[in-house]
Order: C-alpha cells, then structure tokens, then sequence
C-alpha cells in the first residue's frame, strides 16, 4: 500500500509514496487520442492519490497516463485529522437508494486486495499556490511521453457566501492551473466528505453550466472537465449534460458516494460532524457503471460533444472493460491504485488497444 493509511495526510504528503520498487517494464502500447492530446493509454488515476508531484512521477512509471493532480483550492485548508481512509466491510455492490444504510469500517485487513471497498474522509485539503503551482510545473516535468496532466480545482465558498463569486472563483482558479502547467482543467462539482453544499453542485444544471462557462474562459485554450457524483435519475444526467455542453471537454463520473460509516459498536469512525463520508472502490462499480451508459447514451442520442470519462470501482480488467465497452473515454482509477500498484501494466499486458 503506497498511502500510509495510520499516518497523516501532511505525512504522506512529505513522505509518500510508500513504494520501493522495483519499476515495472511498462508494455508497448499504441498512441491513442485524449482530449486531442497523445496518450500510450486511456488509463489514469482520477483526483485523490496523487498528492504531489511526487506521487504523479511513481505512478507515471508504474504507468498511469492520464495523471490527475489532487484537487487544490486558492487558499491553504487544512486537512481533517486521522483517521482519513479505513476500508469497508463490503463484498457486494452498494445499493445506492439505501440512503439509511450505515457502511461498517473493517479492523483487520480486507481479505482481497483486488477488490477493496473503502471510505475517505480529508475535507480536500489544498496547500496554498504559491506551494502548489510551482509543483504542478514539476508534476509536468515528471512525465514520460505520452502522459498527460490534469489539475483539479475546486472554489472554496464562504458559508452563505455570494454564487457569482464562487463561479468566478472556479474560472480564476483554472487560469492559475493553466498557468502552472496543467494540460487539461479539471473542476470537483462532487465531493461526498464534505459538508457544506460545495458537493451538491453538479446536481444543479444551470450552476452547473455556468462553472463550466467560466472555467472554459479561464483555461483559455485548455480543455475543461468536470467531475460529478452519483445520479439518481437519467433526466438530471440529461439535464446537466445539456448544460455543460459546449463548454466542458468532458465529464468524469463518478465521484463515489455519501454514506455513514461507523465502527464495531456503531459510532462515526471517523468521528462527531464528520458521519457522511464518500464510499469507493469495488461497492460502487455497478452504480457508477449504470451512470456512465446513461451519459454515453444521452451525449449520443443529443448529439453531444462531451467525453464521458468513467471512474468507480476498477480493480481489474474485466472492470475497465465494462466501461470501454459502454462507450467510456478513458478510464480513471481511484482507490485501488494505492492496493495494487502493478494495476495499469495489468491493463495494459491485457489491452496494449485501451
Ligand atoms: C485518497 C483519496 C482522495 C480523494 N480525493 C479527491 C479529491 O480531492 N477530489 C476529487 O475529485 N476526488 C477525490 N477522490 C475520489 C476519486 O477521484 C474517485 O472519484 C473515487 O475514488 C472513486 O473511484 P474508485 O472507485 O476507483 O476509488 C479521492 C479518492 C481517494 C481514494
């Protein structure tokens, strides 16, 4: 595990990651198109990971191509205190509806390391700009031919705080990744730990849609992606979908989803004001899956110019394949990169065509 899971967010930050090599002989594999930039692969890691530029470099050679830079903020905010990440008693799929259903954290280690259900909870820390821009420039430098940066961002509200400023504040905040050296912009509408409206957004279409406009000003060039969560219906996929067009390159989805987490005699585990947490990995595979179709088919029945770039739940071939063959553009891993670091070259011996 290269994410020291018992230490602090700031620890692994400093330290990370937990990775001791060898470097794997990386699969020859054709050029594909990403976002009209060259890529060997389809296959990236989706915002959470990678911490730094650090981490962006070792998981470009252990050959992710599509690398996406931890989602950062105008401000320094401090991250919530341990612990941060326990994985979940889980085998099945979630079912989404279940909005009651509390999600048990396991004490020992889960039995299989391919298929890890897990819940985070850092309340998206960022490190201030003038920290985090000159690492994006070294993320950059980091990467191998045909790998491709993206940066996510995310507005930072005040409670009660003016809607106007908060677009603005996404569009300003793509500028200075596009200026630190991001190749593609990457907007969190969707974040299930924390608890304040700023991970409800991409439900709103019109907000939604607005995000986008600033967001492709200020990126002046660069695409833009937007990053959402779990739908519950098909008519507010459509809706949002509609709104973003022509404005957003693409979206990722999906950004897990919110449930309480508690431990062995049900209490929070990760404490008193922080019970929602967004659940990942192998559990939310078969949600985010029905999502995705949806989207493919509405961008194809509206004549559409959005990628759909799927996130949730893989862990192995058979489930980015489901995702390719739905018609996905890429395909993002979040979690399990960090269990099974040998996951992209798994893909690849697999599928050198992804
Ligand atoms: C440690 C960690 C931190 C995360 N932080 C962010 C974040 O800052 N921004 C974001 O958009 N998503 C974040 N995510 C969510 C992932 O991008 C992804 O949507 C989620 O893990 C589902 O993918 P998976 O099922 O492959 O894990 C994070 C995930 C992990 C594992």
């Amino acid at each position: 595990m290269t994410y020291r899971i018992d230490r602090s967010y700031d620890w692994n930050y400093d330290n990370g990651p937990v990775f001791d090599g060898p470097f794997p002989d990386l699969p020859a594999t054709p050029q594909k198109d990403f976002l009209g930039l060259k890529v060997n692969s389809r296959l990236g890691i989706a915002a959470g990971l990678l911490l730094n530029s650090r981490w962006i470099e070792v998981y470009g050679r252990l050959g992710f191509d599509i690398l996406t830079y931890k989602t950062v903020r105008n401000r320094y905010r401090k991250c919530y205190g341990l612990p941060n990440w326990v994985t979940i008693e889980q085998d099945d799929q979630i079912d989404p509806g279940r909005l009651d259903e509390a999600q048990r954290a396991r004490t020992g280690p889960p039995p299989d390391l391919r298929a890890v259900t897990s819940s985070v909870s850092f309340g998206m820390p960022s490190k201030a700009p003038e920290e985090w821009m000159p690492d994006v420039a070294r993320a950059r430098a980091a990467l191998r031919p045909g790998q491709v940066l993206i940066v996510s961002v995310v507005a930072s509200p005040e409670p009660g705080g003016d809607v106007s400023q908060m677009i603005g504040e996404f569009g300003e905040l793509a500028a200075m990744a596009r200026e630190a050296g991001a190749q593609v912009v990457e907007g969190n509408l969707s974040c299930p730990n924390v608890c304040t409206a700023e991970g409800d957004i991409f439900l709103d279409a019109a907000l939604s849609g607005k995000i986008a406009e600033a967001m492709h000003k200020g990126a002046d060039g660069l695409p833009v992606l937007l990053k959402l969560g779990h739908f519950a219906d098909s008519a507010t996929i459509a809706q949002v979908l509609r709104a973003v067009d022509g404005k957003a390159s693409g979206v990722v989805m999906v950004n897990g989803i919110s449930r309480r987490v508690v431990d062995g005699d049900g209490l929070p585990v990760f404490g008193e004001g922080r019970e929602l947490s967004g659940i990942l990995g192998h559990g939310i595979h078969g949600f985010s899956l029905d999502n995705v179709k949806t989207a493919v088919d509405i961008v194809s029945s509206d004549k559409l110019s959005l990628d759909i770039i799927a996130v949730g739940g893989v862990s192995g071939v058979e489930d980015a394949a489901h995702y390719f063959d739905a018609g996905a553009a890429a395909v993002m891993m979040g979690s399990a990169p960090m269990f099974d670091p040998a996951l992209a070259v798994t893909l690849k011996q697999a599928r050198p065509d992804w």
